[in-house]
Order: structure tokens, then sequence, then C-alpha cells
């Protein structure tokens, strides 16, 4: 049903498995010693969040942010909005940020000059990173994917919120969002 609004898929399924178990090993023993604070960001984050966190086994806490920059549409609207902030303490507090996507790079630059403002020390990791859509300067330190500049939709990236639920990552057909 929501597969015919696809024109291909980018990542599959099994590679986004894949990957989150390689980036979990990795980030295991990274924070295996750090207690760090897990923070999704709402609502992209949320699929990815939930393979990624099963692979990493040491402590940690989960939070979450809602922020928001593109409303909806293909278009980033060059303003990050804080929506839903942080309900723990931070400071010195070690953060991994997990996104779904770094494309200008708006939303997390503006997220880690925030986090690091109030004296947190913050990484970030990515499922995908798109490096032609950068307009601000900001590197992910893990990445699960990068890929190239299209409009892609699933596993937490919508178009007018919806995709989210797809299983993969895809390029949408121009159709959808043209008309
Ligand atoms: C999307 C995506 C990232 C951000 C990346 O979020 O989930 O958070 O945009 O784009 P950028 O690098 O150009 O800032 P969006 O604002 O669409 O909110 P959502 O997560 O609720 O979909
Ligand atoms: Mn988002
Ligand atoms: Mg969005």
């Amino acid at each position: 049903m929501l597969e015919k609004d696809i024109e291909k898929v980018l990542v599959s399924e099994e590679e986004i498995r894949i990957r989150s178990t390689e980036l979990g090993k990795v980030l295991t023993e990274e924070y295996k010693d750090k207690d760090p604070l897990v923070l999704g960001i709402l609502r992209g984050s949320v699929p990815f969040m939930a393979e990624l966190i099963k692979h990493i086994d040491a402590h940690m806490e989960m939070d979450f942010m809602t922020v928001s920059s593109y409303h909806g549409g293909t278009k980033s609207s060059g303003e990050v909005k804080l929506i839903m902030d942080v309900d723990t303490a931070i400071r010195d507090r070690e953060i991994l940020i997990v996104e779904d996507i770094i494309d200008t790079g708006r939303t997390l630059k503006y997220l880690k000059e925030l986090l690091e403002h109030r004296g947190a020390h913050v990484r970030i990791v990515t499922l995908l990173d798109k490096p032609e859509g950068r307009i601000v300067e900001i590197e992910p330190d893990w990445t699960g994917f990068t890929i190239p500049n299209e409009f892609v939709v699933g596993f937490g990236l919508d178009y007018e919120n919806h995709y989210r639920n797809l299983p993969y990552v895809g390029v949408l057909k121009e159709e959808i969002y043209s008309n």
C-alpha cells in the first residue's frame, strides 16, 4: 500500500539492522563506563533509536527533545523551533544525540550548541548523512549511511508526517509531492 508511492529503496531493512548492530558495538565500547544520556530527536529518530539501543550493551539513560524545521514538506524552513525540551539535568553529562538524518545541518548545529552551552559533552550518531545538502558546518561522530541528494522517507523520515512507518528508507515518487 505504501510501497506504491516509493520510487526505489535506498537503504533496506536488513542493511539498517546490520549497520545498527555494527554501530551498537562501537558505541558499547565508547560509552560502557560513561552512563550516557541517549537523546532521541523527535519525531524522526524513533525507529533508529529503537533499533540502535538494542545493540548498545552499557548503562544509559534515555530522553527526548522535539525540534522541527521542515513543517512536513520537502524543504527546510531555515528556522529550527524547539517544541519540547529535555527533562534531565545535563551539566557535565555525556550526551549521545540520535538522529535520523543530517541534511542542511541546521537542526543538529542548533541542538549541539544549545546543549553545549548548558555544559554537556555532546556527540552525534545519525542513520543518514546527506553531505550535499549541507548549509551550515556540522559533522556527525558516527553515520549509518551516506546518501545522495534525494528526498527520502521511511524508517522515521516523513513527508507531511506520513511514511515514517516504512521499514526501509526510500525515495518518494516525485508525483506525490509535486501535486
Ligand atoms: C528532519 C529530520 C532531522 C532534520 C534534518 O526533522 O528528522 O531532524 O529534519 O534536517 P536539517 O539537517 O536540514 O536540519 P523535521 O524538522 O522534519 O522534524 P521531524 O523529525 O518531526 O520530521
Ligand atoms: Mn527530525
Ligand atoms: Mg520531518
